[in-house]
């Protein structure tokens, strides 16, 4: 027995069935040798948000079909696995059970050992899997889900630096392309359209900005955006096509300007020498640069996961769980679902939890 660990990962917490065979070699990189992720876009799309009810049994249904899918691009069987990670918390308590589940199931068919992962730990572990990153390291997670600055400093040690009080950033981002008329998800259309606006003609505030600490809010500048686009509707009769762009030019110089401060804030009050950053916002260019730029001036490395990885997926989960293993923690531990499930113990709840579940 030469180390090598090769896990199956389970990913369910939202609305993405997802699973992934991770093997690592002691002394190598991590190696992806497969990534399923059946997204569930179409079955929600007519709700303009995730319904848990919905996600829940689709995930239970399509959870084996994505497993067996996994197995096969990666011409493994069961028997060639030294363990399944499944993640068993914070998320959609529905699909998070589905997962867990589905997992017991496999381990107790087949003997193997199985172990819960914190999603957010996925997430934050997953430099380690794509750059061979070395403890400690800042990073930003910002997506529809989740909002939080960590300082990360082992597989199994998590400093919370900040987060969100209300709303996570793609959240903001789908609600303001709701009240704009723009497709879900709204992040993608809202910066298309900002391309081509003005973003000092609106006056958005910069939530939290005047206070202290790295903690972020996000809902009332989407409530501001509400405000100025009824004024223009009502001197106006509607809203012409240059308002909506210039409206989205504002929001996300407000978001960036936001994230990029707090960060600034986090990397100088750590001192690390690593930002990276993680989740569907990340892809946001205008963003990604602000927070390069940031990273930039703090002497700081920037790092970014391809986007497939950042968002979420199997394969962070069943690195996780040979990150927990390696650190010696117990098969067996953290296997029942949660819908909150903060990784940073220590620090005090966060009150945000949006549409798509709990955030810490
Ligand atoms: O990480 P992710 O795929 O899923 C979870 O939230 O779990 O992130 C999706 C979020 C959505 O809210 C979406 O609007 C946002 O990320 N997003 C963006 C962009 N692309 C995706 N937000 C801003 N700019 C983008 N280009
Ligand atoms: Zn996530």
């Amino acid at each position: 027995m030469d180390g090598t660990l090769t896990l199956l990962g389970l990913e369910s917490s939202c609305d993405d069935t997802a699973a992934a065979v991770v093997r690592h070699v002691p002394g190598q990189a991590g190696a992806i040798l497969s990534s399923v992720v059946l997204g569930q876009t179409a079955l929600h799309a007519a709700f303009g948000g995730v319904v848990p009810e919905i996600a829940a049994r689709a995930h239970a249904e399509r959870m084996d079909l994505a497993v067996e899918q996994a197995l096969a691009e990666a011409g493994l069987g069961l028997r060639d696995l030294d363990g399944i990670a499944v993640t068993s918390g914070p998320g959609l308590i529905g699909g998070v059970l589905a997962g867990v589940m589905c997992a017991r199931g496999l381990a107790a068919a087949t003997g193997l050992p199985l172990i819960g992962v914190n999603h957010l730990a996925g997430h934050a572990l997953t430099p380690r899997l794509t750059d061979g990153l070395v403890f400690p390291y800042l990073m930003l997670l910002v997506s529809g889900g989740h909002c939080q600055v960590l300082l990360v400093e082992g597989a199994e040690a998590f400093h919370r630096l900040g987060g969100t009080i209300d709303d996570a950033p793609g959240e903001a981002f789908d609600k303001v392309a709701k009240l704009l008329g723009l497709p879900q998800p709204g992040g993608p259309a809202v910066e298309a359209e900002a391309a081509m606006g003005d973003p000092a003609r609106f006056a958005l505030p910069r939530p939290l900005l005047d206070r202290a600490g790295c903690d972020l809010s996000f809902s009332g500048l989407k409530t501001a955006v509400l405000r100025l686009r009824d004024a223009r509707v009502a001197a106006e009769g509607g809203l012409r096509l240059q308002d909506r762009r210039d409206l989205c030019a504002g929001f996300q110089a407000a978001v960036a300007d936001v994230l990029a401060e707090k960060t600034r804030r986090a990397l100088e009050q750590t001192g690390v020498p690593v930002l990276a950053v993680a989740g569907g916002v990340a892809a946001n260019g205008t963003i990604r640069a602000r927070l390069q730029a940031v990273a930039t001036a703090a002497g700081a490395r920037f790092l970014a996961p391809p986007l497939r990885l950042c968002t979420d997926n199997g394969a962070m989960i069943a690195w996780a769980g040979i990150e927990r293993l390696r650190a010696g923690v117990a098969p067996g531990t953290d296997l029942v679902a949660r819908p909150r499930w903060p990784l940073d113990g220590a620090a005090p709840a966060m009150i945000g939890s949006g549409k798509r579940g709990a955030k810490a």
